[in-house]
């Protein structure tokens, strides 16, 4: 009988060496567990590797964008215009500004904030825009900054999903007014537990996040704003530290793996591949997404061949139940990221994908279309 070979590919790989072991364990037995020395080594070699002046940390990627738009001053009422093609988080840290997220859709070639849309919905109250970095693709920067200079409201980027992503040769994060990353622990680098980052070159806009993060201390039990306690931990930063060290190559070694997809899967008309960086944009592919109408099926076909696969994300955040409860929006609101969440389809994306391993999920996704590689 014929043997059938099925590898086993998970969507991630999420990694934790002994140099990342030994800088935890040293960490703690060392220094303080919280704002230990770490924790402001790793805030300084961040703020240099995005080339800004500052770099504050916080417990999570949710808690960076949150601190930044109360230290913007992003209150009550105010609007905070965004993309429904993101993770829920996004919105919801003008919701916990008291402010109200407005959403403008994406460009499908993109997958990010289409500025023609974008600019529609600018009025009086809009104080902020938080263009997503999705997947790893850098938004359109240079429009958004001249829609924010006319109309004098902030940039906050939310390049949770593009540590090292460049634009114009510049990383993704220092080019608006304030710049927010996650550590999460699938993310291109992680802190091996939740964590977050603030960069930017506003000096009192790095003050404030750092007051806010630590419970709005002015001295040890002096108290002058309300604050939060969204620290990141010790034993992180010291994670952090040797993974950021590694990024560079990480981000390397995805835009490969990127590639080679590219080419494997280009004669396949039903597939549509991501788009690709140029002269302008280098992307991280946080994530790499291929769009078809058969994602379900091919989906689940690709799991019954030990190929894990995501789904980023089944619900844009306007249809997901909180928002449709809090705002009554309908399918159809914004049919671009409606569409985008019916047919991407996240294929396996970490640095020690192997070659074969990236040649046994094109042949399967042949094998699905009919097709032979
Ligand atoms: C685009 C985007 N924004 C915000 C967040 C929130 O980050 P965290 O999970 O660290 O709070 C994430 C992380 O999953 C994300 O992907």
């Amino acid at each position: 009988m014929q043997q059938v070979f099925v590898m086993k590919i998970p969507l991630a790989s999420p990694v934790f060496y002994s140099e990342m072991k030994k800088a935890a364990v040293d960490a703690l037995c060392s220094e303080r567990f919280v704002l230990g020395e770490s924790v402001f080594r790793f805030e300084e070699e961040f703020a240099r590797y995005c080339g800004v002046d500052y770099a504050v940390s916080t417990s999570s990627g949710t808690s960076a964008l949150r601190l930044s738009l109360l230290a913007l001053g992003v209150k009550r009422q105010d609007h905070v215009i965004t993309t429904p093609a993101s993770f829920v988080a996004t919105a919801n840290v003008a919701l916990h500004a008291n402010a109200v997220p407005v959403f403008a859709d994406i460009d499908i070639k993109t997958y990010n904030v289409d500025p023609e849309l974008l600019e529609k919905k600018v009025s009086g109250k809009t104080r902020a825009v938080i263009p997503v970095h999705l997947y790893g693709f850098p938004a359109e920067m240079d429009s958004i900054l001249e829609i924010s200079r006319e109309h004098g409201f902030a940039v906050v980027e939310d390049a949770c999903q593009a540590h090292g992503a460049e634009y114009h040769r510049r990383k993704v994060g220092s080019i608006g007014d304030v710049g927010c990353f996650s550590f999460y622990s699938t993310k291109n680098m992680t802190v091996c537990g939740d964590g977050g980052m603030v960069v930017t070159n506003d000096e009192e806009i790095a003050r404030v996040v750092a007051k806010l993060r630590d419970c709005g201390r002015a001295s040890h039990y002096e108290h002058d704003i309300l604050g939060f306690t969204c620290r990141l931990n010790t034993v992180n930063a010291a994670i952090g530290r040797v993974q950021l060290r590694r990024l560079e190559g990480w981000n390397e070694r995805r835009r490969a793996i990127a590639k080679r997809y590219g080419v494997l899967l280009s004669d396949l008309d039903e597939v549509v591949l991501p788009p690709n960086g140029g002269s302008i944009v280098k992307p991280v592919y946080h994530l790499y997404v291929i769009r078809t109408r058969f994602r379900d099926e091919l989906k689940a076909w690709l799991e019954q061949n030990g190929v894990q696969c995501g789904v980023h994300y089944p619900l844009p955040i306007h249809l997901q139940p909180i928002y449709r409860k809090l705002f009554d929006y309908k399918e159809g609101d914004f049919p671009k990221s409606e569409l985008l969440c019916k047919t991407a389809l996240s294929l396996p994306m970490f640095p020690e994908l192997e070659k074969q391993e990236i040649e046994y999920i094109c042949e399967k996704i042949h094998e699905f279309f009919g097709r032979q590689t």
